[in-house]
């Protein structure tokens, strides 16, 4: 069972990373947490406010497409384990700006193996990817560690390049990695650009929910707190040099979710049913929309004993009400105050 000293995690203040973040914390008590994140529009430090004092834990603003700063961070903190989640993230604005995933996915990706490959340390790369690098499904089937690339969208064509980048620094270089291909999280923290806190927070405001197309793409969902309990599983005991899949077995058509999810607020709210009915508008596809995307989980469970924990109407519920109850982080994203908490925290930056 592996164990680290001193961790990177790239993204630690975005979705995922913030959840990977507080539970490392846990999972590696011994073990010192330099989360690197630019805060892009979806880096957002409130994510972490319950952590941010923790002696074991620091934040350290920066571009990992900044290759100088990225090496001096490497001088500095000599990292035995990069947690690499620094991503842009989200389909839509791929293909509104390509260049921006072209930078960040595979530019910054580039600066970190490089330089973790150039430092005098030994040092384990983990890589948070996608299940979209394996394109897209017809009604049947799955993806499997096996499945050809065939990535669709900027997005995920970045996020496969990336995927060919690390696996390239393994053979050529002999740096120790690791890779996880991942379904669709869902949870706490998630930026309300996604279908579920976009669905989630549309309907508690009663406005608009724009499905996209006929609304009968699927995805395979995941809480995110199974997604992190699975980098961890891969951590410890993953083959060096190994990909994992990663998925709910939670195979749901988008109108699926925002139909539960209309249900679940309309009785929360104590509004008359099916009122999110009026609220549900169908408008037109994504450019390139994958159909659906499925995994298949056997290898990380019968080499790892990982499987998903956490039921889809659990998962859901759990996720609704914690957006209730966290109705100030919502409005500060949405109105942008959330930019200004690293300055009140903090103060100015350098
Ligand atoms: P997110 O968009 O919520 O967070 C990304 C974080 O990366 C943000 O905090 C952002 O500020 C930071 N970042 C962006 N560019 C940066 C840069 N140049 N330098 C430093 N930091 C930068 O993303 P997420 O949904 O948490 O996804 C995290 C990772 O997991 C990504 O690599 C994504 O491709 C992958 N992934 C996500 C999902 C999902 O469903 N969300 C599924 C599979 C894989
Ligand atoms: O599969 C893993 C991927 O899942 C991750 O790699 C990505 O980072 C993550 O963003 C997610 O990509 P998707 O494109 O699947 O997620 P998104 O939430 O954008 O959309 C989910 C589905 O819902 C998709 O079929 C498009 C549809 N959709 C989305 C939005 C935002 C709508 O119908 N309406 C919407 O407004």
């Amino acid at each position: 069972m592996r164990t680290f000293d001193k961790i990177l995690v790239t993204g630690g203040a975005g979705f995922i990373g913030s959840h990977l973040v507080r539970n490392a914390l846990v999972e590696f008590p011994n073990a010192e947490i330099i989360n690197l994140d630019k805060l892009t529009y979806a880096g957002n430090l409130e994510n972490l406010k319950d952590i941010e004092s923790n002696p074991k834990y620091s934040f350290v603003k920066g571009d990992i497409c900044d290759l100088e700063f990225v090496k001096q961070l490497f001088e500095d903190y000599h990292f035995d384990l990069v947690v690499h989640l620094a991503a842009e993230s989200h389909v839509d604005r791929s293909i509104e700006n390509p260049f921006a995933f072209l930078h960040t996915n595979i530019l910054g990706t580039a600066n970190l193996l490089h330089t973790v490959v150039k430092s005098d340390h030994d040092c384990l790369f983990y890589h948070v990817s996608t299940d979209e690098v394996y394109g897209s499904l017809g009604e049947t089937g799955l993806f499997t560690e096996s499945t050809s690339y065939d990535p669709r969208s900027p997005y995920s064509a970045s996020k496969a390049s990336s995927d060919h980048l690390v696996r390239a620094f393994y053979h050529t270089y002999g740096l120790p990695v690791l890779i996880s291909n991942c379904s669709n999280n869902y949870g706490p923290y998630q930026f309300p650009e996604k279908l579920i806190p976009l669905v989630i927070h549309n309907f508690l405001n009663q406005k608009s929910v724009p499905v996209y197309g006929d609304g009968l793409n699927v995805r395979d969902w995941l809480y995110v707190e199974d997604h992190v309990k699975a980098i961890f599983a891969i951590l410890k005991k993953g083959r060096i040099g190994e990909t994992y899949n990663i998925g709910g077995n939670a195979e749901r058509t988008n109108i699926d979710i925002v139909s539960r999810i209309g249900e679940i607020i309309d009785n929360i709210e104590g509004r008359t049913y099916n009122n999110y009915k009026e609220y549900v508008t169908f408008v037109k596809d994504r450019p390139g929309h994958d159909r659906r995307y499925a995994i298949d989980c056997t290898k990380i469970s019968k080499e790892l004993e990982w499987n998903p924990s956490v039921t889809m109407k659990k998962g859901l519920e759990q996720t609704i009400k914690w957006y209730l109850t966290n109705k100030n982080w919502l409005d500060n994203v949405t109105s942008g105050d959330y930019r200004s908490y690293y300055k009140k925290q903090y103060g100015d930056f350098k």
